[in-house]
């Protein structure tokens, strides 16, 4: 039984709006999609990144330069469609377990995605990390700006990745998502097909970089990484 994991790096990062693809962004003289590869390396047998079509050469160097070995081919339009890339590239048994990361949360803490891959093996037919929410939430303002009303925090999570699977689960719910409509989550595909997913704790520097405020944050996880802090 192999652990394989997709790593999405298709997408632009357009909320960043940075000039090349948010997974070329160097952090510290390392590009976001190689830390997330080198982070998921300590629990993952083979890796397979999903690249922008135009961005293959420059992907497979920012591997290269890291020491990463993965194979990178390219993605789709969608997220989901660059995971059914991902997947199809890595040639599962349906008994293997498939670990679906964002390479936009690329500090992850390993012991996070053991965690995952763990709880698959226990019995789980997926597994995901989780977030309490830590701030209030309340329904957006209205067009005059007066805000709603406020949402229970406490019954919600956030999200994060990796989005670990056995290999016949991920295989099915995106075979099924080809007719479905868009959902933007993997675990939310499996859950419709009627699979059982389980959370585990996530982990705060598994936070997605989106927005331009959010490469200082990563820079001075990967200073810390550095600094043998973790
Ligand atoms: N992704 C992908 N293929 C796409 C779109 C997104 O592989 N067609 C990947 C991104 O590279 C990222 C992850 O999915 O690692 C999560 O997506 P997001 O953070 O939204 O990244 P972008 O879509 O690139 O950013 P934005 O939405 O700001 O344009
Ligand atoms: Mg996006």
């Amino acid at each position: 039984m192999t652990i394989a994991a997709v790593i999405t790096a298709a997408g632009s990062g357009s909320r960043l709006g940075a000039d090349a693809p948010k997974a070329l962004v160097l952090i510290e003289g390392r590009a976001l999609v190689a830390w997330a590869a080198l982070r998921l390396d300590e629990v993952v047998d083979s890796v397979v990144v999903t690249a922008p079509a135009d961005h293959l050469d420059a992907m497979r160097a920012a591997l290269a330069d890291a020491g990463v070995g993965a194979l990178v081919v390219s993605g789709g339009e969608t997220r989901q469609a660059s995971v059914a890339a991902g997947l199809a590239a890595l040639e599962l048994d349906p008994d293997d377990i498939v670990l679906i990361h964002d390479a936009a949360r690329a500090f992850q803490e390993p012991s996070v995605a053991a965690a995952t891959i763990e709880a698959v093996r226990a019995g789980a037919d997926g597994a995901i990390p989780v977030l309490p929410v830590v701030d209030t939430l309340i329904a957006a303002p209205g067009a005059d700006g007066s805000i709603g009303d406020v949402v229970d925090r406490d019954g919600l999570r956030a999200v994060q990745t990796p989005q670990t699977f056995r290999a016949r689960v991920a295989i099915d719910a995106h075979r099924r998502a080809a007719e479905a409509p868009a959902a933007t989550d993997d675990a939310t595909l499996a859950r419709a097909g009627g699979h059982r997913i389980v959370a585990v704790d996530g982990h705060e520097w598994g936070f997605k970089v989106t927005r331009p405020g959010d490469p200082p944050l990563a820079r001075g996880i990967a200073r810390s990484l550095a600094g043998g802090g973790a």
